[in-house]
């Protein structure tokens, strides 16, 4: 498994990686303790090191953090693990009035319970899951600063923010000497390419990694529907997605895949691996065998092929 650099961090990382939010989703074989775990030991022994959670991902909240816990134990040490805070507000923890999802308070709660929940005493990477238009960003990331010196956290990053309020996080941390956020993460597919326009081109001159989100496009894009169907989350709790695919497209990628010797889940997820500066993608799973082939599935693409993908899939949309 290629290994990379997260940004200009010293975080290292695989450079495919696992989404956590399959753990304990309803009506799939990872709604278990069991199933998750099966799902998170295959891609540890199949050498992913990068486990992206939050706080809120799970059937409750919270569970699939604890999920993530308890099938780390005894290999805590061989993953980077990550979570994220704030992206349901108040609504994370009822009954509770933390303020803002920017602010001290509630960070800190938020760290606590997911320091429990995962069963290890330091995060390393934590992300803010949106931005927080009440609370100044050098608040947020004066409270991020005292968590690192703290060791309870050792790198963070963002999730969800604009070009420019990624670029304001970043002048302002330089600035008052701050912690700088080393990564960002937004959606990024072959058919979701809005942050090639601002946010790529941003978080690359600013020297951070970049993790894609629905990079397979929740399964569109491993090759697994076809215009007849097929079986999975998308037909089952996204139809609304599968709705609006362009199936003539799908078919000439899938044929573009075919002739270059490629499943289309090697294409998918090697093109995105490709491009400056996505540092891992973090599909999720809900079956061993499924992080195993993503784990597997990265290819060193020819230019002349990137392209050809890229042509395909069009300019970027707007976003
Ligand atoms: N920051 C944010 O706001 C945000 C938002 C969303 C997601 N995320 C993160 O991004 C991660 C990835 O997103 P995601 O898991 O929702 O979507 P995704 O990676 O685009 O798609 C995952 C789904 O693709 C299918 N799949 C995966 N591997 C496959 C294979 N080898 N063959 C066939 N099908 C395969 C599975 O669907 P079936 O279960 O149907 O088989 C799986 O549940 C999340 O887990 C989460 O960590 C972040």
């Amino acid at each position: 498994m290629e290994q990379r650099r997260l940004g200009d961090s010293d975080l290292v990382v695989s450079a495919v990686g696992m989404g956590g939010n399959n753990f304990s989703r309803p009506k799939t074989a990872t709604e278990t303790l069991q199933g998750s775990t099966e799902v998170i030991h295959a891609a540890i022994d199949a050498g992913i090191t990068f486990f992206d959670g939050a706080d809120i991902y799970g059937s409750v909240i919270g569970r699939s953090e604890e999920f993530l816990g308890a099938a780390l134990k005894g290999r805590r040490d061989r993953i980077v693990l990550s979570t994220k805070f704030g992206f349901a507000g108040n609504d994370a923890y009822p009954g509770l009035d933390l303020g803002p999802n920017g602010g001290e308070r509630y960070i800190r709660h938020a760290v606590e319970q997911s320091l429990r929940r995962l069963q290890t005493d330091r995060i390393d990477l934590l992300q803010m899951h949106s931005p927080d238009p009440a609370t100044p960003i050098a608040e947020t990331l004066r409270v991020l600063t005292g968590l690192v010196g703290e060791g309870k956290v050792r790198y963070v990053g963002n999730s969800n923010f604009s070009p420019a309020h990624i670029a304001e996080a970043d002048q302002v941390a330089r600035a008052d000497g701050f912690v700088r956020f080393v990564s960002a993460q937004d959606e990024y597919s072959l058919l979701a390419r809005g942050v090639e326009r601002e946010v790529l081109p941003t978080v690359n001159r600013l020297g951070m990694g970049f993790l894609p989100y629905f990079p397979l496009y929740n399964g569109l894009l491993t090759g697994k529907y076809t215009a007849e169907g097929g079986q999975g989350r998308l037909s089952k709790i996204k139809p609304h997605l599968l709705a609006d695919v362009d199936w003539d497209r799908l078919s000439a990628y899938q044929r573009l895949c075919d002739q270059a010797g490629l499943t289309m889940l090697q294409a998918t997820i090697s093109w995105l691996a490709a491009q400056p500066p996505v540092t891992t993608v973090i599909a999720g799973a809900t079956r061993p065998e499924q992080a195993r082939q993503n784990a597997a599935a990265l290819r060193r693409l020819d230019d002349s092929l990137l392209q050809r993908i890229s042509d395909l899939f069009g300019p970027p949309q707007a976003g």
